[in-house]
């Protein structure tokens, strides 16, 4: 996947009931090639997850809580970046995807309550993964999905301490 590079924004978090689904959001980044997610929230609980999962499967994604929603959208746009927001309002994926693979350094923006009607307009592309509601992690699954064309699926982690040996049948691990 030369070049193309993507970065996940949550907002919206809410500590005592989203913990367990924005964790999902960030290993399902994780685990399909983003390079990292961004919570507008404080939540030691879900960086402290994620940074487990790194430190024992590999790989460099980083997880930072704490970040401003609306100053990280506007800088990433000041710094040449694209901005994509998931929304079942906008337009289906598979009618923008061409056009938001061009680009190389795409934030991709998911919330989790209702997100606010400015994140519409601060957004360079909103797309509906379908324009039925589900969930934050299918939609993000889907869309990293075809924006790396399937590739993600064989990426490989490095620095690893454990590593799954795929099988027909049973758990085969290796401890590295
Ligand atoms: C459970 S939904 C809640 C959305 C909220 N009710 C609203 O109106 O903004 C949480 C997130 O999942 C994502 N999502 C849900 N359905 C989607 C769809 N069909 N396409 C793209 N993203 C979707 C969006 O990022 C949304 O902010």
């Amino acid at each position: 996947m030369p070049g193309n590079e993507v970065t996940i924004l949550r907002i919206g978090h809410r500590p005592e009931r989203d913990q367990r689904v924005t964790t999902h959001v960030g290993l399902t980044a994780r685990a399909l090639g983003a390079k990292g997610m961004y919570l507008a929230a404080s939540d030691k609980g879900v960086v402290q997850s994620i940074d487990d999962v790194v430190s024992r499967w590999g790989g460099n994604f980083f997880c930072l809580d704490n970040v401003k929603w609306r100053s990280s959208i506007q800088d990433w746009k000041a710094q040449g970046g694209t901005v994509v927001h998931l929304t079942m309002y906008g337009l289906n994926l598979p009618d923008v995807i061409d056009d938001v693979r061009k680009c190389e350094n795409v934030l991709v923006v998911v919330g989790a309550e209702k997100v606010p009607g400015e994140v519409f307009g601060l957004a360079d592309f909103n797309v509906a993964v379908t324009s039925q509601p589900h969930s934050e992690i299918s939609s993000l699954a889907l869309f990293l999905d075809h924006f790396f064309s399937g590739q993600e699926l064989r990426n490989e982690f490095s620095g690893s301490r454990i590593r799954i040996i795929p099988s027909k049948a049973g758990k085969q691990t290796e401890e590295m």
